[in-house]
């Protein structure tokens, strides 16, 4: 598939792909376009049976500094509610292998949101995340208000969506947004070993365990535990619970091969 406004490398390293937000000259503002190709990279990659996870990425300056406020500017409520792009946001959210954003520089707004649409983020230094959709008039639509106060509490999520000032890479890892911060020569590099660390493990366990994750934001305590053992005994009609098993008790490295 070719992409105008990303670049999709499918091995980046073995089992792990990188979808890049390019956009430079507009620090990777996400038009329409932009984030329907994500939807589309997402959805052949989660297909894709020699990938296992998935990195994304924008350049040293933008991940993303939001949604595209000059696509936004002259639209109406009801041209808003036609358009319907949380539909492509939904099916982002909807991707069963694990995602990482690798973010150095602005996410903002719309590029925040896709941050926290991933399941781990590694920064580096120059990051900063922000909502600041308040400042022109607005407020966040792409899940902001509700994975940001799940994120970091409601203090600062109030904070950040209040007044929408950024906030450094150090208070994102302080507050729990991110999982690390690297130096920004080395943010590909420490993302790749993250995402090969993931990769190393049975893509059937992955996918099971990403969606019990993100299911305990959506129900009750004992219907997530039943969630989960449901997806716990379902590993073992995999061949892959037989390798990993088998492997440890004759000391040796698994080979999983998603089956
Ligand atoms: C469109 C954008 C943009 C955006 C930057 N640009 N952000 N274009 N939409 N969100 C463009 C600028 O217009 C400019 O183009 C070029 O990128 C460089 O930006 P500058 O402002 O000149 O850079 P700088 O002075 O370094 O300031 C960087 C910045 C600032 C602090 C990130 O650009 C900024 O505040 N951007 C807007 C951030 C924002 O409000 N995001 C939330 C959007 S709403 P030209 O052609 O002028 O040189 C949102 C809602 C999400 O995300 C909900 C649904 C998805």
């Amino acid at each position: 598939m070719s992409y105008e406004h990303i670049l999709v490398t499918e091995q980046i390293a073995e089992h792990v792909a990188l979808i890049q937000l390019n956009r430079p000259k507009e620090l990777n503002a996400l038009n329409l376009q932009l984030m329907g190709e994500v939807r589309d990279a997402l959805k052949a990659l989660d297909a894709n049976d020699a990938v296992r996870v998935i990195i994304i990425t924008g350049n040293e300056r933008a991940f993303a500094a939001g949604a595209d406020i000059k696509q936004m500017s002259g639209k109406g409520a009801i041209d808003m509610l036609k358009i319907d792009q949380f539909t492509t946001w939904d099916q982002i959210k909807k991707t069963k292998k694990p995602i990482i954003a690798a973010v150095s520089g602005f996410a903002l707004g719309g590029g925040c949101e896709l941050v926290m649409h991933c399941d781990c983020v590694v920064a580096s230094e120059t990051a900063q995340f922000g909502q600041p959709e308040i400042k022109i008039g607005v407020m966040p639509g792409a899940g902001g208000t509700q994975r940001l106060p799940q994120a970091v509490g409601k203090a600062l999520a109030m904070e950040m969506v209040l007044t929408g000032e950024f906030i450094s890479a150090e208070r994102a890892l302080q507050a729990g947004l991110i999982n690390k911060i690297v130096p920004v020569e080395l943010l590909m590099d420490e993302t790749i070993k993250m995402a090969k660390s993931m990769s190393r493990n049975s893509p059937l366990a992955l996918q099971l365990a990403k969606e019990s994750v993100l299911k305990s934001y959506e129900t009750s305590l004992s219907e997530g535990l039943s969630f989960e053992r449901k997806n716990f005994y379902m590993l073992f009609a995999t061949e892959d619970q037989k390798e990993g098993m088998n492997a440890f008790i004759e000391k040796r490295h698994p080979d999983f091969k998603g089956s």
